[in-house]
C-alpha cells in the first residue's frame, strides 16, 4: 500500500491547495495516440538550473513525492522505457509498486507496464535487476550489439541500424500491442526522440536545488544539429503541481504540422 502522504497544491488549471498527490493525479488521462505510432511522453527530473544528473545519476534531484509521481505516471502507460546509458549508470526499476499494480490488475490491465530498454552497440549490463521480475520486458539492441544472450524472460529485438531509430522502435512496440510509451530518459535517447518528432508530452519535475555543474540536461544536444534552433518547438502547459519547493509540470506538444503560430 502507499502509506506515504504527499501534499501538493494544484496551481494550474483549477487551483486547489492541500491535495494528496494520488488524489491530484486521479483524473490523469492520456490523449489518443497520434496516427501511425504510439503516444510518447518523457518523464525527467532536473535541478533549478536544468541539470539531469547529480554525481552521475538522477538520485537526489527529486523528493519522495517525485518518486511517487513517477509511479503514478507509469501506471497510466502500456510500456515504460529507458536508454541503456541510464541502465549503465544506475539499476533502473521501471515498475509501479504493489498498490498501483493491484489497481491496474483490477482495471483488467497487466500489473506492470512492459519494461523497455533501448541499446545501441555498446555493452549491456545483463546483471541489472531490470532483467528480473514478472513483468514483460523488451530489450531493443542495435544491429552490431555484442549481446549474445539476454537473461530468460526478456525478449530481444535487433534493429536494422546501429542505433535503433525512434520511429522504428515505436512501430516495433506497436506490433507488440503498445499504444502508449513513457520514456524515462536519458538525455541522449530523449534527443533522438525529439529529432524524430516523437515526443507528445513532457513531465518535468524541478527539484529545488542549484548545481552549477556541466551535467547533462533533460535533452542532450541533437546529434548533427537541432532542427528547432531556428524554429523552437512550442509546448502547451497542461498542469502544474507544487510540493514544498518542487514543481511538477506537464507540457503537451502538438504535431508540428498542426501548429499555426
Ligand atoms: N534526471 C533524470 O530524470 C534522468 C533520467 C534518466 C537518466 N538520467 C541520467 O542520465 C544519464 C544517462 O543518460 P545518457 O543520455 O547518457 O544515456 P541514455 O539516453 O539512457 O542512453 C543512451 C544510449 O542509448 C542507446 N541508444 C539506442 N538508440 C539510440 C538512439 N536512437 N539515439 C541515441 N542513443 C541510442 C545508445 O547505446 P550504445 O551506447 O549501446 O550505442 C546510447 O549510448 C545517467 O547519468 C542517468 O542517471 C537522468
Amino acid at each position: 500500500m502507499n502509506d506515504a502522504r504527499h501534499v501538493v497544491d494544484r496551481l494550474w488549471p483549477d487551483p486547489v491547495a492541500g491535495l494528496e498527490l494520488d488524489e491530484a493525479l486521479a483524473g490523469f488521462e492520456l490523449p489518443s495516440p497520434p496516427d501511425g505510432r504510439p503516444f510518447v511522453a518523457i518523464n525527467m527530473v532536473t535541478s533549478i538550473d536544468g541539470r539531469a544528473q547529480l554525481k552521475g545519476t538522477a538520485e537526489g534531484l527529486g523528493s519522495r513525492a517525485d518518486r511517487r509521481l513517477m509511479r503514478l505516471y507509469r501506471a497510466a502507460f502500456d510500456a515504460v522505457g529507458s536508454g541503456v546509458g541510464t541502465l549503465r549508470a544506475t539499476d533502473v526499476w521501471l515498475r509501479v509498486g504493489d498498490d498501483l499494480a493491484m489497481q491496474r490488475r483490477d482495471a483488467g490491465r497487466e500489473p506492470n507496464p512492459i519494461g523497455v530498454v533501448i541499446a545501441g552497440s555498446g555493452p549491456i549490463p545483463t546483471d541489472a535487476s531490470w532483467f528480473t521480475g514478472d513483468e514483460r520486458r523488451i530489450l531493443i539492441v542495435g544491429a552490431n550489439s555484442p549481446l549474445q544472450h539476454a537473461p530468460e524472460g526478456t525478449e530481444v529485438v535487433r534493429s536494422p541500424d546501429d542505433r535503433p531509430e525512434p520511429r522504428w522502435v515505436l512501430s516495433t512496440l506497436a506490433e507488440r500491442g503498445v499504444r502508449t510509451l513513457l520514456l524515462e530518459g536519458g538525455p541522449r535517447l530523449n534527443a533522438a526522440f525529439l529529432a524524430a518528432e516523437a515526443i507528445d508530452e513532457i513531465y518535468w519535475s524541478i527539484g529545488a536545488h542549484l548545481l552549477g555543474t556541466d551535467a547533462l540536461r533533460m535533452i542532450a544536444p541533437i546529434e548533427g544539429g537541432s532542427p528547432y534552433e531556428g524554429s523552437p518547438r512550442p509546448g502547451r502547459l497542461v498542469s502544474v503541481l507544487r510540493h514544498d519547493d518542487e514543481l511538477f509540470l506537464r507540457y503537451r506538444f502538438e504535431a508540428p504540422t498542426s501548429i499555426s503560430s
